[in-house]
């Protein structure tokens, strides 16, 4: 059997059917973009400039709060305020909105806003583990149904998703992100703003999505939070800018200015990025908001001598929105006085907010939707995230096919992970509550019955330096056949401003780990972490490795699945896997250098003579002591199954400008169960004007079969797939040779080669 891939998979039957339904109960707006842009522009013309000031104010109050003073109140009704963050209370919600509409002169509506990052009281994966899917559907339904849970609660504005590219696992924020690639990242972030906002934003379920942080924010230096992101301008457009341009192709309502500077320009006054690329190249009509007091942090950076040259700059990039700070509301005015910005300038970015306020129907429909509780945490909900969470988990090693599991097993449940309700939902998780979160060890005693469990995490959180639980922990396994040991992070370990910089397993896990190991019992190591750790220095000492990032509240149910059988691993890895910090940054798609490292060249530093002549000669890019390799490439999975690559076929080896060729090769499934593969297509522009990566993601499939059965899968590539930045900058597609994989990950597959013609 043979099927042709489209490149982007249409939306969900669920999706539309959902829509559909929300459409025709609730009346989504009847307004054209012609009536919206008439009306913009009447409400503007009757705006004072106080008003239009106030459509640029973002208030609220910190994610744990619940109050709003009467000042804040009485702001809304003077017209002074345009959006809120973190009105979590239903009651304020509908108080605020009221007043705005029915008390202020105008009667503009406000939105409400909250960083529904990866569900709101159904917890999905975290980003990283939704991209290890490689199944956009799945981020979609999970955006879906958090913004079906959110508008309950008045919010019709995410900060989500997250699409900076991450190829540091010490930057705490690579957990929000979909790791390290391009083509990935856009996919993601497109899937999860069409989950958000489905087609029509005046659907009273849909929320407005923002792609966030524009831009460069993963690349801070070190991967240090908030650090200097030091990005060449060919590979800030080839692979930073990716997923932000796909998202505003996709319909992004709107986008988030990021913390950092970009070649000494911070990201929050970049008039070329966001007024020449965004709004001008790229043609968003939406706004932009900054992030939480990014504006008045370009003061910090160096950038601005105060406030009021902090506003200046913002405004003249075309930033629309200030996020908690006040530069705006104090300077705007005097500014326009100067005649340092112009009033018609101040219309247009009022305009672009009126935008998305009309576009997410509030003028029509202001109110909340009041849905009830029981929709939340619905069995559906429950059902899609256990899903996502099985999707994602990675199975890194599996010696002898120990997992999976045999039911008739006696396990011992160790470990700081194994119960540890609120640290599964992972970072990001402002509305859930850990009651409802189902960890490993109650999911394995539903499944085993409790007499085949002996639990005894020995650890009580993933920090501990404690050893008073070794000794129970001990004895749990010598009573077991096998041990589980559920390590990981806490979720407070990655996240904003949660950068490590050792990646190893905190606390005691890997002293604890060492005791387990010396009774020579098979052992099971399962990770849940915001982050990718450094376990190579453990891995000996497993027999099989799960590695789960943050899974969510159903973690419990997925893992005992995947252990025991009930579904196979299909995960795999959405970024390269370092042996050693001192590694990083480590990512597939880097360039080839003048001396490229190969196995045959390399010398451990241990084989060196002593007092050896100084030479370079021979030797090439690796380092002495872990030679060049990650410890795992980007795309790499296990699964209960073998999978086999054989035949590849290109359907022509000349590729003429303009056109596509299909690539494709037979994937057979000779193992003994069915399993998923994620078959993927990669590149490489042998070449360039400018230097090429030596490998670059251009497809990917997931592909499930039964024992035994084959399938050719072939793959579409079209000329405007390999599109870069040329040496004048131009984004074109040369001529010239290529190579071409169908791989099982970035480091393997069967290669052919064809060549691109005028
Ligand atoms: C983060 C953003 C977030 C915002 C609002 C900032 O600290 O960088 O990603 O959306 O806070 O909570």
């Amino acid at each position: 059997m043979s099927f042709i891939l489209p490149r982007f998979t249409p939306y969900s039957r669920f999706h539309l059917l959902t829509n559909l339904t929300v459409i025709l109960l609730l009346g989504a707006s009847q307004l054209t973009a012609m009536d919206i842009e008439q009306k913009i522009d009447e409400l503007v013309s009757k705006m004072t400039l106080e008003e239009k000031i106030g459509q640029t104010a973002m208030r609220g109050t910190s994610s744990r709060e619940t109050g709003v003073s009467e000042e804040l109140k009485q702001a809304v009704r003077n017209g002074e305020i345009g959006t809120f963050l973190n009105v979590m209370t239903p009651a304020n919600v509908d108080a605020l909105q009221r007043i705005a509409v029915e008390e202020s002169r105008l009667g503009i509506p406000l939105i409400f806003a909250r960083d529904v990052i990866h569900g709101f009281r159904t917890i999905f994966p975290i980003p990283l583990g939704i991209a290890s899917t490689w199944n956009p559907e799945v981020a979609e339904r999970g955006a879906r149904i958090s913004a079906e849970e959110a508008v309950n609660y008045g919010i019709r504005w995410t900060f989500a998703p997250m699409m900076d590219i991450a190829r540091d696992p010490r930057w705490g924020r690579i957990a929000e992100s979909f790791g390290e690639d391009p083509l990935l990242n856009s996919d993601m972030s497109v899937a999860m703003i069409k989950g958000f906002q489905t087609d029509d934003l005046s659907n009273p379920t849909a929320i407005a999505a923002c792609a966030k942080h524009f831009v460069g924010y993963g690349a801070a230096e070190g991967g240090r939070d908030y650090n200097t992101a030091l990005i060449p301008e060919r590979e800030l457009r080839d692979i930073y800018l990716k997923p932000f341009k796909a998202s505003v192709d996709a319909g992004v309502a709107t986008i988030m200015t990021a913390f950092n500077e970009i070649d000494g320009i911070p990201a929050s006054g970049h008039k070329y990025l966001l007024k020449d690329v965004l709004r001008g190249k790229w043609g968003f009509d939406g706004f932009v908001v900054s992030d939480w007091a990014s504006i008045t942090e370009m003061i910090d950076h160096g950038y601005a001598a105060d406030e009021k040259e902090a506003a200046y700059k913002s405004m003249r990039a075309g930033l629309n929105v200030e996020m908690m700070t006040e530069a705006y509301d104090n300077h705007l005015a005097e500014l326009i006085e100067e005649g340092k910005i112009d009033e018609a300038w101040l219309d247009e970015m009022v305009k672009q907010v009126l935008r998305v306020k009309f576009r997410l129907g509030l003028f029509e429909n202001p109110e909340r939707l009041k849905g009830t509780e029981s929709e939340i945490l619905h069995p559906d909900h429950l059902a899609a995230a256990k899903e996502a969470a099985v999707q994602s988990v990675v199975m890194l090693k599996n010696d002898n096919y120990l997992l999976p599991l045999a039911k008739n097993k006696t396990v011992a449940v160790i470990g700081p992970l194994a119960n540890a309700p609120h640290e599964q939902q992972g970072t990001w998780v402002f509305d859930s509550r850990k009651e409802n979160s189902v960890t490993p060890i109650t999911a394995l005693r539903e499944m085993l019955g409790e007499e085949q469990v002996n639990f005894a995490e020995g650890m009580s959180y993933s920090r501990s330096k404690s050893r008073e639980g070794f000794s129970d922990a001990i004895e749990a396994a010598k009573n077991s056949d096998i041990v589980l040991f559920f390590g990981g992070e806490e979720a407070i370990l990655s996240g904003e401003a949660h950068s490590r910089a050792n990646l190893d397993l905190p606390g005691l896990q890997n002293e604890l780990i060492d005791e387990l190991a010396n009774l020579g019992k098979p052992m099971v190591l399962v990770v849940q972490s915001g982050r990718p750790n450094t376990i190579h220095g453990i891995l000996p000492k497993f027999d099989s490795v799960l590695y789960a990032f943050h899974l969510g509240t159903m973690a419990g149910p997925a893992l005992a699945d995947l252990l025991f059988g009930v579904e196979s691993p299909s995960g795999r890895l959405p970024v390269s896997w370092p042996y050693a910090v001192g590694q990083i940054p480590v990512h597939y798609n880097h360039k080839n250098t003048g001396r490229p490292a190969n196995d045959d060249d390399f010398v451990h530093m241990d084989d060196i003579p002593i007092h050896a002549w100084q030479s370079s000669l021979g030797n090439d890019s690796h380092y002495l002591d872990l030679g060049f390799r990650p410890a795992f490439p980007f795309g790499y999975g296990l699964t209960y199954s073998e999978f086999e690559y054989s035949d590849l076929e290109l359907s022509s080896d000349t590729l003429k400008m303009g056109t596509s060729i299909r690539v494709s090769a037979t994937i057979a499934n000779d193992g003994d169960r069915e399993a998923t593969e994620v078959v993927q297509l990669y590149i490489r522009d042998l070449f360039g004007s400018a230097t090429r990566p030596v490998r670059e993601l251009k497809d990917y499939t997931r592909l499930t079969l039964e024992a035994g059965e084959s399938q050719t899968v072939t793959f579409e590539l079209h000329t405007d797939q390999l599109t870069f930045h040329n040496e004048n900058m131009q984004e074109v597609t040369e001529p010239g040779d290529f190579h071409v994989w169908i791989s099982p990950n970035a480091a393997e597959g069967l290669m052919g080669e064809f060549e691109v013609v005028e």
